[in-house]
């Protein structure tokens, strides 16, 4: 099976539960961590924004609330049942989904002024050329001047700290999201790609090599989760 039928499968698997889930594993923190993706987007501004790998839509929603009448919110994902999910949300009749795959988006060049992703980057790390292809195709879709704004785990900088960080994502994520969604080779994967993922330098340097300009990092969480913005 292909790496992206693998994935597609695994995210098939989990969106009736899949917010749940983050929501218990970070303590509700992630909807803090996406909210500060949303005042990225309103400090970026622009008038077309795109949410890829949306996923059930929970970033895209925060984004489409905070959108002005002139703001177009668009979102992409390429497995149908997450989509499905993120559909059917109350607020996310404003939303123009599509199911698409990151890698080739269905857009032409120029087409948005701001790009964010969340959660998603280790899913689009197949190796290491593989995402800085991704992040130029990104890259191809936004404005000059647009920005890309990525959220995703990290790893803390003091050694002790990423080790507890290690532990707690190796003793609990696979446990507790198999016991709430019935999937262990969902949360399996999750639990075996965080520990493996870029240190924040690294993934800017990742952006750097893809043709982003400036990035500016925001680190939370003791260096947990961070955010990137690169400016094209
Ligand atoms: C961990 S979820 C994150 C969902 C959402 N962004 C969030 O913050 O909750 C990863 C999502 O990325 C999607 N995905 C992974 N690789 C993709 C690709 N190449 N193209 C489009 N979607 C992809 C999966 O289908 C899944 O919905």
């Amino acid at each position: 099976m292909s790496r992206n039928k693998s994935i597609q499968r695994i995210f098939s698997q989990v969106p009736k539960t899949y917010e749940r889930v983050n929501h218990l594993l970070t303590f509700g923190l992630d909807i803090l961590w996406r909210k500060k993706v949303v005042q990225y987007a309103i400090k970026k501004g622009g008038s077309r924004w795109l949410d890829v790998c949306t996923g059930t839509g929970e970033t895209a929603v925060y984004l489409s609330q905070q959108a002005s009448e002139n703001k177009y919110v668009f979102a992409v994902d390429f497995t149908l049942p997450m989509l499905q999910e993120a559909v059917r949300k109350t607020d996310a009749g404003n939303i123009h989904f599509s199911q698409a795959d990151a890698r080739k988006l269905p857009f032409p060049d120029r087409s948005f002024d701001l790009i964010t992703i969340s959660f998603a980057t280790r899913n689009l790390n197949l190796n290491h050329e593989i995402l800085i292809q991704t992040f130029m195709e990104f890259h191809r879709v936004l404005i000059p001047g647009g920005w890309f704004v990525n959220l995703e785990t990290s790893q803390p900088r003091n050694p002790l700290i990423q080790k507890i960080f290690h532990f707690y994502i190796r003793a609990l994520v696979q446990q507790l999201g198999y016991r709430i969604s019935g999937s262990n080779v969902g949360y399996a994967y999750l639990a075996r790609t965080i520990p493996r993922f870029y240190t924040a330098e690294e993934l800017s340097n990742i952006l750097i090599q893809a043709g982003f300009k400036t990035v500016e990092i925001s680190k939370m969480l003791l260096g947990a989760i961070a955010i990137h913005a690169g400016s094209k």
